[in-house]
């Protein structure tokens, strides 16, 4: 298939023109370079042995995505354009709601318009909020505690709406965990700018030595060991996994969690990191971090029965290979 992919040199949207280019789709992607830098295009094509077509076009601008589209022909799009920082969203909503919202209504326009009907749509585990757990694509979603969340809420409704308008589209919503680990060659992973809100990218740079030391938030919740669990994934099984959806991808809506099904806590994900990279990660438990739940893991029956897509990777491989990514980037400072 011919493939729009919006936010094509973000972190997980480089993963997945990979493994779409390695399954034999044709790849064009769209990427303000907000969060992304030109030189990913030049690891992706060394990477592929290809040399991908790639416009630095700002998605929520209709004419040049209109003219985009008038020069492909596209058989679908994967979106994943848009911003992600949690903490920021709470800061700076407009620019969340803006940005998400009319990239994700600029696309569907355009593909409204020029007939592309596969649709698939990066959502989030937060628009389950703090059900439950394992979360099940079946549950009401609760209210998310940030404008980031709400606006992966809002996106999916967009999308709803519109196949219940023309139910000739075929959308997928896939609903990521926690993606981690980077590609093997350690050419491509996630590079945060300045101190990074994750945990896997804090760890790595507290193991550089770039970072003192980790912050735990909180110890005290009812979980394995009072640290908060999450559903890690290697972001090249979320890239396959996308594959598998496009190539399953149906009339009308269809929402898959795209998760491993195991729940992995601070310290554990720590510990690993260690014994795989014998290495020592210093860390201190802080207050708890405003905005997180205790335990956020997925069902992931719904993915393998109907689509046959598993994660494969064990989180020794997550770490080995967020290591090695981390240890191939330069630090400047
Ligand atoms: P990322 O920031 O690395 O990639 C997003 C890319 O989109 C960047 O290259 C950025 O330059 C580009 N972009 C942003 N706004 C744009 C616009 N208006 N026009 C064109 N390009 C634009 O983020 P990521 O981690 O790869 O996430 C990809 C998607 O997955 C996002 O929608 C994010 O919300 C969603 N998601 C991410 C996670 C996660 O943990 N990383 C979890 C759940 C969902
Ligand atoms: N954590 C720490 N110290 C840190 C960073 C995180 O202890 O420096 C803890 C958090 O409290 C949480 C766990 O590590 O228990 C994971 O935190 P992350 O910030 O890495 O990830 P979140 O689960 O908070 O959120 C991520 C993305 C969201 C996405 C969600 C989906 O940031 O965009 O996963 O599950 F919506």
């Amino acid at each position: 298939m011919n493939i729009l992919v919006t936010g094509g040199l973000g972190y997980i949207g480089s993963h997945t023109v990979v493994s779409l280019i390695e399954t034999g789709h044709k790849v064009i992607i769209a990427d303000n370079l907000s969060n992304s830098n030109k030189e990913v295009l030049d690891k992706l094509n060394s990477i592929t042995n290809s040399n991908i077509l790639f416009y630095q076009i700002d998605v929520t601008d209709s004419d040049k995505i209109n003219i985009l589209f008038e020069q492909h022909k596209l058989d679908g799009v994967i979106h994943f354009a848009g911003y992600k920082a949690v903490g920021e969203s709470t800061l700076k909503p407009l620019k969340y709601y803006y940005n998400n919202l009319l990239s994700t209504i600029t696309l569907a326009k355009a593909c409204k318009k020029y007939n592309v009907k596969k649709f698939v749509f990066s959502s989030s585990a937060t628009v389950y909020g703090d059900n439950n757990v394992p979360f099940k694509e079946t549950m009401s979603l609760l209210p998310t505690t940030n404008p980031y969340g709400e606006t992966k809420v809002m996106g999916e409704r967009i999308l709803q709406d519109l196949v219940k308008s023309d139910p000739e589209f075929e959308v997928t919503l896939l609903r990521y965990f926690n993606p981690i680990g980077a590609h093997p060659s350690g050419l491509l992973g996630e590079k945060p700018n300045g101190i990074p809100n994750n945990l896997m990218p804090y760890i790595t740079q507290v193991a550089k030595g770039k970072l003192k030391e980790l912050h735990v938030f909180g110890n005290d919740y009812p979980t394995i060991d009072g640290t908060g669990v999450r559903d890690y994934i290697h972001v090249m099984d979320l890239a396959e996994g996308h594959v598998a959806a496009l190539e399953n991808i149906k009339q009308g809506v269809h929402i898959y969690n795209l998760g491993t099904g195991n729940g992995t806590s601070v310290l554990q994900l720590i510990t690993t990191f260690e014994k795989t990279n014998n290495i020592k990660v210093p860390y201190r438990i802080v207050e708890r971090r405003q905005g997180d739940i205790a335990s956020c893991y997925a069902d992931v029956t719904k993915i393998e029965t109907e689509i046959g897509w598993y994660a494969k990777r064990t989180l020794e491989d997550m770490c080995k290979d967020a290591w090695h990514f981390e240890k191939s980037t330069v630090t400047l400072v």
